[in-house]
């Protein structure tokens, strides 16, 4: 299949994720195409499927990734697509965080007039060694609302691997039951 992956980082954790699922795609043989949403504006249109991925930060998905998804949300949802939600949040079963995180994420979407096949809560990373004060200040209190780490001399990497991986799978699933459809209605 031919895939488009769009992101939008700060730290470069989504990056990182994403980078994991091109490296993936093209050992099953696929063909990707991959791009900073703040870069040169890509259109989804031939792609058999999309991935857009965007960490958040101060309970905001990156811009960059809302008007790039608002000005192709109608090729998109013509598109097998799934968003992969990068958070602190998502690293832990704290139930308020996550009800945060719902409304983000459906503010997003209908916002956005996007409707992906479907949506990954990922987690992400804590890089305290990278922030400047006010950012560790910020990171310290995100974390101990999410029982994760507060201890500033140290990073700590959250993101389930595997987690990451199986996106891959549903998308060729996705892609192949959409094929077949197509087959039995021609
Ligand atoms: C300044 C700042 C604000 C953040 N705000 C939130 C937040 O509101 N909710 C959350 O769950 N995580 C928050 N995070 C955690 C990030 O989502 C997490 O560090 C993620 O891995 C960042 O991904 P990136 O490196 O691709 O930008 C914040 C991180 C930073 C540095």
């Amino acid at each position: 299949m031919k895939l488009l992956i769009i992101y939008g980082t700060v730290e470069g954790q989504t990056r990182k994720i994403c980078e994991v699922l091109r490296n993936e795609a093209k050992l099953s043989g696929h063909t990707v195409s991959m791009n900073d949403a703040s870069g040169p504006n890509l259109s989804p249109f031939g792609f058999d499927a999309v991935i857009i991925a965007s960490s958040i930060h101060h309970e905001k998905y990156q811009t960059s990734v809302e008007h790039y998804v608002h000005e192709h949300a109608k090729i998109l949802n013509n598109t097998i697509g799934a968003f992969i939600s990068v958070s602190l949040t998502a690293a832990n079963d704290v139930p308020e965080g996550w009800k945060e995180l719902d409304i983000i994420t459906k503010d997003f979407l209908s916002k956005t007039g996007w409707h992906p096949t479907f949506v990954e809560q990922v987690a992400g990373a804590i890089r305290y060694s990278k922030y400047n004060w006010f950012k560790k200040y910020i990171l310290r209190n995100i974390a101990a609302k999410n029982d994760a780490q507060t201890n500033t001399s140290e990073d700590y990497e959250y993101t389930d691997w595997g987690q990451v991986k199986r996106i891959l799978t549903k998308i060729e699933h996705a892609v192949k039951e959409s094929h077949s459809s197509e087959k039995v209605s021609s």
